[in-house]
């Protein structure tokens, strides 16, 4: 992903993150015809705007761009009550056995080598954080969403939650929650230097930055899948039952 700064060309937005370019015509400190040269903090400094008002917008316009490289169209054949199913045998129970391994492994990690990387500190904390909220979350899903989703295909109608009774509600939730996991994803690969090991580390913390990347690679699919597929379907689902009740 594309690291924005003040140094960062409008040029590269076009190439990489259309998004982004959206959201800073959205602006009005950049046009169609302007010299696409020009880097984002010369064009706060055109305008009196501080720099990282602009960054803030372009960098959440970044994170809730669909990934290009990732291809889910083989699910695309499946029902909605399928889809649920999916996500919770797949990335729901890897999730939950595979969070509590990767926190003691990272509080070893940062036990042995955090005194010569303070940062190691940070990514325990990080990193328990985003187990529980994650936890939570799951949680959440299953308790709201997902049996909206079953009782609208199985019973015609929509079960009310602890969300009330519109998929919407929880949904919004639920994108809030992705949003933030993915900038916390972000920070985990800024603390690892994108998962490189540094020289002088042994197995365990080999170990350690191959789970963590593996889980952000599988995070980010299994938010994907129900950004882009479950959210979407749910809420057709909803609609096309209104229309005929
Ligand atoms: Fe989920
Ligand atoms: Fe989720």
């Amino acid at each position: 992903m594309l690291e924005l700064s003040t140094e960062t060309r409008v040029t590269e937005l076009e190439a990489d993150h259309p998004a982004t370019l959206a959201t800073l015509k959205s602006t009005g400190i950049f046009h169609d015809g302007d010299d696409a040269d020009v880097t984002v903090g010369d064009l706060c400094m055109n305008v009196g705007l501080h720099p990282q008002i602009i960054l803030s917008m372009l960098q959440r316009a970044q994170l809730s761009e669909a990934p290009s490289d990732i291809d889910i169209s083989e699910l695309d054949g499946l029902s909605l009550t399928e889809i649920v199913k999916h996500i919770e045998s797949v990335h729901h129970t890897s999730l939950r056995k595979t969070l509590p391994v990767i926190v003691e492994l990272v509080r070893q990690v940062a036990a042995a080598y955090g005194d010569g990387d303070e940062r190691l500190y940070k990514l325990q904390a990080l990193f328990e954080k985003m187990a529980v909220d994650l936890e939570d979350h799951m949680l959440h899903e299953e308790e709201a969403l997902f049996p909206m989703c079953r009782s609208m295909v199985e019973n015609g109608e929509i079960k009310a939650t602890r969300c009330g009774d519109r998929v919407g509600g929880p949904i919004q939730c639920m994108k809030n929650d992705h949003d933030q996991v993915k900038q916390e994803l972000a920070q985990l690969s800024e603390l690892t230097d994108g998962f490189t090991q540094p020289a002088g580390t042994g197995e365990q913390y080999h170990e350690m930055l191959k789970q963590l990347k593996h889980f952000g690679q599988d995070t980010v699919l299994h938010i994907h899948k129900e950004d882009h597929l479950l959210f979407p379907r749910a809420l057709e689902t909803q609609a096309a039952l209104r229309e005929s009740t």
